[in-house]
């Protein structure tokens, strides 16, 4: 097969990036190893920033997240047993949206395959090949046994924080920036209306909590835990407890819960995101802890700078865009890296803090809500800051 961009990874990034090299009239495949209906199942974020909903519905990928998506107006921050709530448009002029990352990708898969792109899922052995040559290509066996060759102009790894395009980068000419965490979140999904209508991030002194939602009838909520927590060991009755205790103040409407999962945190940035004509976006080149929601907004501007610079190619032949495409993209990567670490610690206790610390940490929550500037300063990074990029 011949194209202009192979595509290693159908996740936001890469299904974004198809659907806006396509408008710009730059052909692409996407490969990635998961079935179609593995994609549309998973759950992982849930919010979008105003910037990129204004993506998805003026590049006509979805406008069911206007009918489908629960515009938020604020959050409320909660600690020390008072609810303090931040009010985003009289702040910042924007809003977020609850719209699960499933979802979005339910959109632009439909959207993608609409208008005759080619996606491969449910491949096998993929490899990326000649980066630094003039026609890379990426090979791989699809879901029948057949073995392919895409050749292309350009490869974007987008294939997530497990992928194998940054890998392909020399030890010797990356650079890996990786933080872990001594705290994990355990989340559930359980069938019961909404407990609160805008999500609450509680800093209680036994740990934090985040209630936040999926719908009128399924509740997305989360409390701190244990990296190691074996989520079966947790009974309904004790989740619902644990949950209630941290949230003290609003009365919790349970139900049954159906999803248990625990999210790992770690920050991690892979600079450089370009290795000869292979360029990474999204999760394959940076993660977030998921206190802040950034990860599938990040990954969307990434897309953003990558189309543009590869249109400049495409359009003109030059390179002056995609050889700067690492460093424009790093700079709001670190800006995102940088709130979700702030948000993180501020919120949550590690096992073994000091005294001082959790005071410390009230104090910095008391700072940030009982001023304007404090405010702004959260309801900016958390709306989402300007595109670098027009689109
Ligand atoms: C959700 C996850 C987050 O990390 C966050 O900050 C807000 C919402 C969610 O899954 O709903």
């Amino acid at each position: 097969i011949r194209t202009q961009v192979a595509i290693v990874g159908a996740g936001p990034a890469g299904l974004l990036l198809s659907h806006l090299l396509d408008r710009q009239g730059i052909s692409s495949v996407v490969i990635d190893k998961r079935s179609r209906e593995e994609i549309e199942k998973t759950i992982r974020a849930g919010i979008l920033e105003q910037g990129s909903v204004d993506v998805l519905v003026n590049t006509g990928v979805s406008d069911r997240v206007l009918r489908d998506g629960h515009k938020h107006d604020g959050i409320e921050l909660r600690f020390q047993g008072e609810g303090h709530r931040i009010g985003f448009p009289s702040l910042v002029g924007r809003s977020v949206y609850l719209y699960p990352q499933h979802e979005v990708l339910i959109d632009l898969i439909a959207s993608r395959l609409a208008a005759g792109a080619d996606i491969r899922f449910s491949v096998s052995d993929s490899a990326i090949h000649g980066q630094h040559s003039n026609n890379p290509s990426v090979t791989f066996t699809d879901s029948e046994g057949e073995q392919w060759e895409v050749q292309a102009d350009f490869i974007a790894g987008t294939d997530g924080s497990q992928g194998i395009a940054k890998w392909t980068i020399p030890e010797a000419e990356r650079r890996d920036f990786f933080r872990p965490y001594p705290f994990a979140w355990f989340g559930i999904l359980a069938e019961a209306p909404p407990s609160s209508e805008e999500l609450i991030y509680s800093a209680g002194d036994n740990g934090f909590a985040l209630i936040s939602q999926r719908s009128d009838t399924v509740q997305r909520m989360y409390f701190q835990c244990d990296p190691t927590t074996d989520t079966a060991e947790w009974s309904d009755a004790q989740i619902w407890d644990e949950l209630q205790s941290r949230v003290a103040g609003t009365e919790l409407k349970e139900g049954n819960i159906f999803q248990k999962d625990v999210l790992q945190f770690r920050s991690y940035v892979c600079e450089t995101m370009q290795y000869g004509r292979m360029f990474l976006a999204g999760d394959a080149a940076h993660t977030v802890p998921p206190t802040g929601a950034k990860g599938m907004n990040l990954a969307i501007a990434d897309v953003l700078v990558l189309t543009d610079a590869l249109t400049a190619y495409f359009d003109n032949g030059t390179t002056e865009k995609l050889d700067t495409y690492s460093e424009t993209a790093l700079k709001r990567i670190w800006r995102g890296q940088q709130f979700s670490y702030w948000m993180t610690s501020m919120l949550h206790a590690t096992p073994e803090e000091h005294p001082f610390d959790r005071q410390r940490r009230y104090g910095e929550l008391e700072t940030v809500t009982s001023s304007v500037a404090g405010q702004t300063y959260l309801a900016e990074a958390y709306t989402g800051w300007p595109f670098d990029v027009g689109y």
